[in-house]
């Protein structure tokens, strides 16, 4: 299985009680933290299913967004990246994640400049795609690309749609080839050369899911994009994300997903 959605490891970070002050476009209304933590311990069970071990991090009152750890950093194979979140609440959310990728990784870098969350990061097997939007810059891609050149990886730098917080709101890898994505984003061509495979019109809320192992694993609620996929033979795991969706997050946010290096 290819390296972009094959992994051994998951970081996930439990919801706090701080999560109803967490950010977000629209007030759709305060996050219910009963429901969220119950739903996230039925995402933390779907990524352990595969065989992974997932390190559960407690909640961190400081940040109501600090379960959304995927903004926090980039982890590649050679290494791991510290993100510069692009909003001030969230930007202490990286230096905590630092000590915890030490535990996994001997190569740690870090975004000094700019400003580059992990939601915009689409890696792929042949490029690291990364949509600019209002919490990524062009300064932060820059820097991530001085990073990870030495190692091998192309940078394609490409626009997150107006209004949507994230790349990976609207996209997710499904596998070597294939996105799922929304019409909006893929209308923009900047999916060139893969397979894409749309979600249902008015579905476009279930374009963030993530291929981790032989799982999709994608938002509850979603009938016809998981026909689909089933259709095209992907195995799916459902998993509730009403009370994350209210804060615009989904299932790439909740988790950091790699393999370590062998020491
Ligand atoms: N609520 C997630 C974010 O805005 O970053």
């Amino acid at each position: 299985m290819s390296f972009s959605y094959s992994f051994s490891h998951a970081i996930c970070r439990r919801p706090g009680a701080s999560a109803t002050h967490g950010l977000r476009a629209v007030d759709t209304g305060t996050p219910d933290i009963d429901l969220f933590i119950q739903h996230h311990d039925d995402y933390v069970l779907a990524l352990k299913s595969t065989g992974a071990h997932v390190t559960e991090l407690a909640a961190d009152e400081t940040f109501p967004d600090g379960c959304f750890v995927e903004d926090a950093a980039l982890c590649l194979p050679e290494l791991a990246i510290v993100m510069r979140p692009g909003t001030s609440s969230r930007i202490g959310e990286a230096a905590l994640m630092k000590p915890e990728l030490e535990k996994h990784y001997q190569c740690v870098a870090e975004i000094t400049r700019g400003h580059i969350e992990g939601g915009d990061i689409l890696v792929t097997d042949r490029e690291i795609l990364i949509g600019s939007s209002d919490r990524t810059d062009q300064e932060g891609v820059e820097n991530l690309r001085e990073i990870v050149a030495p190692y091998g990886y192309m940078i394609r730098m490409v626009q997150t749609p107006p209004g949507v917080l994230h790349f990976k709101t609207d996209c997710s890898l499904l596998d070597e080839h294939t996105i799922l994505s929304t019409r909006r984003l893929a209308d923009s061509g900047c999916f060139e050369g893969y397979n894409v495979i749309h979600v249902a019109d008015g579905e476009e809320a279930c374009a963030n899911a993530i291929r981790f192992n032989d799982l999709v694993i994608m938002p509850a609620g979603f009938p016809e994009t998981r026909s689909v996929l089933t259709h095209a033979g992907f195995s799916i795991r459902e998993v509730g994300n009403s009370e994350a969706a209210r804060l615009d997050g989904g299932m790439s946010c909740l988790s950091l997903r790699f393999s370590p290096p062998a020491t």
